[in-house]
């Protein structure tokens, strides 16, 4: 019998990582990076990666999957299909989130979620905690003992009437966090002034999709954003503010930076290549791109381009939220054909997220390589707990490898994602760049296109406290 030094080796492809690019092996021994060299002795399985960049596999941090979602309303994805989605479009973790609604503790929302999740996955992952009824159990005793069994991160609403939380709610959660050692994702768009507008739009006879638009306007997003960066500053505590549409949120990230405040800035595919013409479209098409934010116009999608180049965002992530089109539990359900108020919000993207950035940021050269790499999977491990054990190639991480052929061209096409929408809002798009191969944890999971591993190989990921 053979005697092999390593399980598996990676052999002649160019590595990049968030800080360098250089050609290397990579061997692979328990499924982390034993290590990395020139001309590394014999693996039982060898993996040629010549041509290849090899890159740490994606991580979407933000990405929602089986949520409850109103009246009648189902999420297109479960855990299944949402991780093997995430797989094919070269993920290796994903961070769905898992909804407290409202009289549940935080414990009951969580094992609900790991119900629904435990022995599904294709790819790993790990729960932020959307808290939408901050009692004193919650922020007392739950939020610090979850914390300390590693669930380090949660997420506030300042929209959607069920969800959102009143500033003095947001002012107590971010203090609970604080002394809890989490931190707080702020999805900012302000309620009221939203809920005033839709009323607008509903007494004037605007209801279609489109007016979702018009109904979330900039300032609605910007004011809100403010709002919630001097309640940070109030408490003193770190914050993400999630799915950036346009410049003037951006302005408040940079203008609260400059004053001291330690911040994390996230955009998403649909601010970069979407606007809310799309919305606009006939036969009620408009409604597959409803999501909030919404898409703005061209400026706006300059703008986020380049806060990914110079620093204003942190993360790009999908905020795939995916709900099927043609279908009463979907967009086309009967309330939201008779207005916009009631089309469920979100578009899928988590098998799409990583291609674009790739294709689009590298032809117009406003990404390069390393940035790639920190804006879709360094960052977000770093920032949620999880480095060096996923986010980067270092000996002793996890062989979370993502095998990038740069030049391939590919449509996108609904078909080819796996997810369970019935459409994606990229249809068409032609990409350069596709990821061929992904090794989790050193198990080779997906070549060319196909799944190769069983589900239930990914697993739950405890984490440690954000590096912010
Ligand atoms: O429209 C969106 N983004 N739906 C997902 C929920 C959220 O706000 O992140
Ligand atoms: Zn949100
Ligand atoms: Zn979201």
């Amino acid at each position: 019998m053979k005697d092999f030094t390593f399980d598996t080796i990676v052999r002649g492809g160019t590595i990049v990582t968030a800080a360098d690019t250089y050609k290397a092996d990579i061997g692979i021994n328990g499924g982390v990076i034993a290590a990395i060299g020139a001309d590394l002795p014999s693996g039982e399985t060898e993996i040629d990666a010549t041509g290849l960049l090899v890159m740490p596999g994606g991580i979407d941090s933000h990405v929602h999957i089986s949520q409850p979602s109103g009246d009648g309303i189902v999420m297109a994805d479960d855990f299944e299909s949402g991780t093997r989605s995430a797989l094919l479009g070269g993920n290796t973790t994903v961070m769905p989130f898992c909804l407290q609604e409202k009289g549940i503790s935080l414990r009951q929302a969580l094992s609900a979620y790991h119900d629904l999740a435990d022995g599904h996955c294709y790819t790993d992952i790990s729960f932020h905690i959307i808290v939408s009824d901050p009692t004193p159990q919650v922020l007392g005793q739950e939020m610090p003992a979850l914390a300390e069994e590693g669930y380090t991160s949660i997420k506030v609403f300042m929209t959607y009437e069920e969800l959102r939380l009143r500033d003095d709610e947001i002012l107590a959660t971010l203090d609970a966090a604080k002394r809890s050692g989490q931190i707080v994702l702020v999805h900012c768009e302000n309620e009221d002034a939203i809920r005033y507008l839709i009323g607008r739009r509903e007494a004037d006879g605007d209801t279609a999709p489109y007016h979702h638009a018009t109904s979330r306007p900039i300032a609605a997003e910007r004011e809100a954003t403010h709002r919630a960066l001097s309640l940070a500053e109030i408490v003193d505590v770190p914050i993400v503010i999630v799915h950036v549409s346009n410049r003037q949120a951006m302005e408040e990230i940079s203008r609260a930076r400059a004053r001291g405040q330690k911040i994390a800035g996230e955009t998403c595919p649909q601010y970069l290549v979407l606007t809310a013409d799309d919305l606009d479209l006939d036969d009620f098409e408009g409604a597959k791109y409803v999501c909030s934010p919404p898409p703005r116009d061209r400026q706006s999608q300059e703008a986020c381009w380049t806060g990914l180049e110079t620093g204003v965002f942190d993360l790009f992530s999908s905020d795939h939220c995916p709900f099927r089109f043609d279908d009463p539990a979907g967009k086309m359900n009967e309330k939201g054909q008779q207005s916009f108020r009631w089309i469920p919000n979100g578009i899928p993207g988590v098998a799409t997220r990583l291609p674009i950035l790739f294709s689009q940021g590298g032809k117009s050269g406003r990404i390069d390589l390393n940035r790639f790499v920190a804006l879709t999977s360094t960052n977000h491990a770093k920032l949620y707990g999880m480095y060096p054990q996923k986010g980067t190639i270092a000996i002793g991480s996890d062989a979370d490898l993502t095998l990038w052929d740069p030049e391939l061209k590919r449509t996108i096409t609904n078909d080819d994602l796996k997810h369970g929408a019935d459409y994606t809002p990229y249809e068409g798009m032609e990409i350069t760049g596709w990821p061929v191969r992904v090794l989790l944890r050193g198990k080779l999971a997906m070549e060319k296109g196909e799944l190769v591993m069983d589900k239930g190989y990914g697993k739950y990921l405890s984490r440690n406290r954000s590096q912010l």
